[in-house]
């Protein structure tokens, strides 16, 4: 009974690139989800750390760059009991798959990418194939398991729509019905996009305007004792400006409803010292982040666990992605001799 309901659960698959720290926007945007997935479904949760070589991290920082990002999932409370953790360097399967589906993706239609065309924008000095053909990585990334949800922010949906269409590709090709088309997993209502400290638009781990899981309680009182706020309300009942309601955006997501109730008051009756708003926040944020931020360290300091979650993971990634590139190879038509 048990194991019919399981093998109709569906598969999960998401990737971060080893690319910076994970920030509060990171947690509350994408974290918090996956952990109530691994709960309900075949979770498969990954490094990208092909993915980061398009912008040729230096040899010294690699290695330190997967960790990290592997030891913040699992500070999260990522269960590699629960769902599949690896670095996808360690399914070498994918970079198999990655060859075969490239010879059924379009230069044109990857040229026709919006994060392509922005990197060409952007880095004109470094156009490498990689970056041209990321999207069919991820997509090797995503149908090697036969995944049916990808957990992903907005700025993913065309690699996403692209994952679908070379699935589609491969099954018409074939004449199968072999990859699934993997949906971009919508939480709806509870896709919260936290906005950064500078005034507007979204934490991200370029803008500098973030607050990372790894910050210490001085960092994180300092940026927030620097956030952008107004001169203060003039009359009575105004709504708070952009600036400051994105202040009350993170005290919502991780302080007590009293507190943001009590500023929001203050603010209203023009009595609001922002000065005030800021060291609550702050402390709010470091009560959220210290416990994980302990935790990120006693995990970097203990690498036969991590040792132990990697090859774990590997191991049960490899399982399930040579299954799909050897029936992959068959499809195609080899055969043994
Ligand atoms: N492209 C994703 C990003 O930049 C990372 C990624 C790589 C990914 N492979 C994936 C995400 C597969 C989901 C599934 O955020």
């Amino acid at each position: 009974m048990w194991l019919t309901f399981q093998t109709k659960m569906d598969t999960v698959v998401s990737g971060i690139r080893s690319t910076g720290n994970l920030h509060l926007g990171n947690y509350f945007g994408a974290l918090k989800n996956f952990l109530r997935m691994q709960d309900e479904s075949h979770c498969y949760f990954f490094v990208a750390d092909y993915h980061s070589l398009t912008t040729h991290p230096h040899p010294d920082d690699l290695h330190g760059n997967i960790r990290q990002v592997l030891a913040e999932y699992l500070a999260c409370g990522i269960d590699p009991e629960k769902a599949t953790v690896y670095v996808q360097s360690d399914v070498p399967e994918v970079s198999e798959l990655y060859l075969l589906l490239n010879m059924n993706a379009y230069v044109g239609e990857l040229e026709r990418t919006a994060s392509f065309k922005e990197k060409v924008r952007k880095h004109p000095d470094n156009i490498n194939a990689g970056l041209l053909t990321y999207p069919v990585l991820m997509a090797a990334d995503i149908i090697i398991h036969k995944a049916h949800k990808v957990p992903v922010g907005k700025d993913q949906e065309q690699h996403l729509e692209m994952t679908r269409r070379f699935a589609r590709r491969f099954n018409t090709i074939y004449g199968v019905e072999y990859f699934p088309e993997p949906d971009a997993y919508n939480f709806g209502k509870q896709l919260l996009k936290i906005p950064g400290l500078d005034g507007s638009g979204k934490m991200g781990k370029s803008e500098g305007n973030g607050i990372f899981l790894a910050d210490t309680p001085a960092d994180i009182r300092k940026k927030v004792m620097r956030a952008v706020t107004d001169t203060g309300p003039e009359k009575p009942g105004t709504a708070p400006s952009e600036p400051v309601k994105n202040l009350f955006t993170i005290m919502e997501v991780l302080s007590e409803p009293s507190t943001v109730k009590y500023f929001l008051e203050k603010h209203s009756s023009c009595e609001i010292r922002y000065g005030d708003l800021k060291k609550q926040l702050a402390e709010d944020i470091i009560k959220f982040t210290d416990p994980i931020r302990t935790r990120i360290n006693e995990i970097l300091a203990d690498p036969v666990y991590l040792g132990k979650v990697v090859s774990q993971g590997a191991e049960k990634a490899r399982a399930s992605a040579s299954k799909t590139v050897r029936e992959v190879r068959e499809i195609i038509g080899y055969r043994p001799f």
